[in-house]
Formats: C-alpha cells, structure tokens, sequence
C-alpha cells in the first residue's frame, strides 16, 4: 500500500468507529470510501447489522462484493451518516468534489443524511478552493451553449480558466451514473465558492457543482504527523 494509500485508511478506519448497530449509512464514492466500505465490508462480516446507500453503481458493486446490506434509497430516503471522500476542503469545510464522476449522487445521499464526514489524507488540504478542477455535471443537451455559460458565470464570480470536457472510454466523452456530461474547470482558485455555487446551479444545462457547502460536519484528515479533525464528529 502507499502512503498516501495508507493515510486513506487510517481515516477510513477512524470514521469507522463513528458507525453503531442500526445505522442507516451513505456509503461515498472514490479511493478513500473504497477503503472505508472494505473495512466496514469486514464489520459486517463479524456481525454488524446496517442499511446502506452507495452513491454510484462503482460503490454499489463493491458493497455487494463485500456483503453490505443496501437499500434502494426511495425506501431509506433519511440517512444517519454519510462518510465520503473528497478532492479538497478549506479551513470553513468547504469541498470541492466530483474527481471520481459521482458528485450529483454524493450531493443528494449527503444532503439526505444527518451527518456527512469526509475522510482524506492531508493533501487535500487548501487554504482556498480551485486547485482541483471543479467539476461541473451538465446535461448532454445543448453542451456548448452550457459552457458558454460556465464561462460567463464563473467570470462574475472572479474565476477564469479552461474549461474541459471529461474524457472516458475509447476517446467517447465520460459519461456520469446519470447519464451526463463533466466539464471539469481549472479556475486555480475560487475566491467566492457561494457565490460560484449560485451562478453555476442557476445555468439551466448544469445538472449540479462539485462545490459542497455546508454539508460536511467534519473532516478526518491523516497525515504523517496523525489524524486531525476539523469541525466536529458528533
Ligand atoms: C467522487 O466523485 C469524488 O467526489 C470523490 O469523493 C473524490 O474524488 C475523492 O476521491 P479519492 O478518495 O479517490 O481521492
């Protein structure tokens, strides 16, 4: 495993003991929640009842490989936790999410759920948003006049850069569990995220934003020197 692998664990595992028996738990998608679904994988093995709700079709095989009990959402709308990773947070638990293609199901599984904690190694740390590209979800129709758009909104908002469709198989675009379209927008930094967030989900063609505010309670960070959380688990 590699460090920064092993630092994933590490907070896998710490959130891990955020689960009790009878929990109805958002299983998040991406590198670190993969750690953190096996470990619970291994959980539930020895004997710990749960309900879960993965949050991309990835997610959901992997639970089911490791014998997780899932449920079809419409029938657990309401969560108790949700733990997922994330491709940065700020010092105000601010995120940008969306590098593993599954932001629009992470948003509704976090913003259904009582508690969402997020699970990193340290490098994701920043002090200001916008060095991972925001991903941005849109529907197929109407693309170029959707980034057209992008573009003039995030201009408002005080970010420039280019923007990127997200390449998947074969040189076809990627193509997101629901069905859309990533544009993937290398602003370098974003220096008013709610006021970015506003003007992109007002663009009709955006389905959703990577920019995830006010939903994490707390950040599991690990890095060399240990684990630290931000804002509270409780
Ligand atoms: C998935 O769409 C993303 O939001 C992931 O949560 C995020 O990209 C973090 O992924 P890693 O844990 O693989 O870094």
């Amino acid at each position: 495993m590699s460090n920064a692998d092993d630092l994933k664990r590490q907070a896998a595992a710490k959130a891990l003991d955020l689960v009790e028996p009878g929990m109805r738990l958002g299983l998040g998608t991406g590198s670190t929640a993969a750690h953190f679904v096996d470990l619970l994988g291994q959980r539930v093995v020895q004997g710990l009842e749960v309900l879960c709700v993965p949050t991309s079709e990835r997610t959901r095989a992997q639970a089911q490989s490791r014998g997780i009990p899932l449920a079809e959402f419409d029938a657990l709308p309401e969560l108790d936790l949700t733990v997922d990773g994330t491709d940065e947070f700020d010092p105000h638990l601010r995120l940008i999410k969306g590098g593993g293609g599954a932001l629009l199901r992470e948003k509704i599984v976090a913003a259904a759920s009582h508690r969402m904690v997020v699970i990193t190694d340290a490098s994701k740390a920043v002090a200001r948003l916008g060095r991972f590209p925001l991903p941005v979800e849109v529907n197929r129709f109407g693309l170029d006049a959707t980034r057209r758009l992008i573009l003039r909104e995030a201009a408002r908002a005080g970010c420039e850069g280019p923007l990127s469709l997200r390449g998947g198989d074969k040189g076809a675009p990627f193509v997101t569990d629901g069905g859309h379209y990533i544009i993937d927008c290398a602003f370098g930094a974003i220096p008013a995220p709610e006021d970015l967030a506003a003007r992109l989900i007002a663009i009709p063609g955006v389905v959703e934003h990577g920019l995830f505010i006010g939903y994490a309670r707390a950040v599991i960070s690990a890095g060399s020197q240990g684990i630290e959380i931000f804002g509270s688990l409780g």
